[in-house]
């Protein structure tokens, strides 16, 4: 049971005080119509918060909201990160945020280097200043594996060597962790900074199965694949990513507390492609573009060491095969996802 299913059970048994606290603790998710922030959004209700949610929708989608706008206890604010006002408006009365809203797309990042600073690094330091004007000291922070470009040390640890960036996305995200932590020294704010690798499960709107699911419905006969295919990558199902971010913003101990979130194995882009291929019943020609990188900024070996985040008492309920293939259902039954994107 959460810490807050637990308060507000000993508010029903007649403790008014600790209810009207209760009562007035409101999060707020930026980002809240993304993959990742509709699926928190959802699992902080259920929790029983209050949740303020804002979103631009630039590539957030509006059904993923439609279980929260009913029930009661969600409020959008559409807007902007980058417009302090509807921001400000967005963050009064709230105690913690968690900070999802981001350019979420890595492998473009050379084709518009404003957009990471703007989305990623700047969003990120409005989210903070809106915090400091409104009293609000708890942050969780969505940050990724790419902030470690290509460790040497593998599987990857939190305390590795100070890296060196290869992408703008990247890049953008160690400089928002930046601004956090030092919000945190000269604020006295508390962060949870989390460094996904690839997110997998329902609501998937970008990344690998959804390239290779559109790719193969276009020609089934014939999938280009970025790179070898031997680069080797780790993905992580979207409810135990919660499930850890969850718990670590009720129990992390420090002022600013970084954990990787992943499984605790990897797999060859060729491995998935084969679990979609038998998934979709195609047996596709392979056509390799060649090299061992996908693009500009691709780590060909992302693997993260996941010891700190499992000390905590959290570990994965679904491994990476398992994820691909709840993807596939899901971007099965939901082909409108395709279209959306398109346009
Ligand atoms: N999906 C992954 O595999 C993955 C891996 C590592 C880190 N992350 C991080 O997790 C977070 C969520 O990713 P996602 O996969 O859900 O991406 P997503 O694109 O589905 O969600 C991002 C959301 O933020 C919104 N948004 C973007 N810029 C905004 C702005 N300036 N103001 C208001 N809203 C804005 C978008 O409309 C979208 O709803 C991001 O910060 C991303 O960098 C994701």
């Amino acid at each position: 049971m959460s810490l807050l299913a637990v308060r507000r059970k000993v508010a029903c048994n007649g403790l008014a005080f600790v209810n009207s606290i209760i009562c007035i603790m409101k999060t707020l998710v930026t980002g809240c119509a993304g993959f990742i922030g509709s699926t928190l959004v959802d699992r902080l209700l259920a929790a029983g918060h209050d949740v303020i949610g804002i979103d631009n929708f630039s590539t957030g989608q509006r059904r993923f909201l439609d279980g929260a706008l009913s029930s009661g206890h969600f409020s959008l604010i559409e807007g902007d990160l980058l417009d302090d006002v509807t921001l400000g408006k967005a963050i009064k009365g709230c105690t913690v945020v968690y900070h999802l809203a981001a350019n979420a797309d890595v492998r473009f990042g050379t084709e518009h280097p404003r957009k990471d600073l703007e989305q990623n690094t700047i969003a990120t330091y409005n989210v903070l200043e809106a915090m400091r004007a409104h009293g609000v000291r708890k942050i969780a922070f969505s940050s990724t594996g790419s902030v470690y470009g290509e460790s040497a040390v593998i599987p990857t640890p939190e305390n590795g060597p100070f890296p060196i960036q290869t992408s703008l996305y990247g890049a953008s995200k160690a400089a928002g962790e930046g601004l956090i932590a030092a919000y945190c020294e000269g604020f006295g704010f508390q962060s949870c900074i989390f460094r996904f690798v690839s997110i997998l499960g329902e609501r998937y709107t970008h990344g690998h199965v959804f390239d290779f699911y559109k790719k193969l419905k276009d020609d089934p006969l014939r999938l280009p694949v970025l790179g070898n295919g031997k680069q080797r990558k780790s993905y992580l199902y979207v409810q135990d990513c919660i499930d850890a971010m969850l718990l670590a913003m009720e129990m992390a101990p420090d002022k600013v507390n970084i954990f990787n979130l992943g499984v605790d194995t990897y797999c060859e882009v060729n491995d998935s492609i084969g679990w979609i291929c038998n998934a979709l019943g195609v047996q596709p020609a392979l056509d390799y573009a060649g090299g061992d990188r996908g693009w500009i900024g691709d780590n060909p070996f992302i693997f993260l060491d996941t010891k700190r985040i499992r000390a905590l008492g959290w570990s994965p309920r679904l491994g990476i095969q398992e994820g691909v293939l709840r993807t596939v259902a899901y971007l099965r039954q939901n082909e409108w996802v395709f279209e959306l994107r398109a346009s």
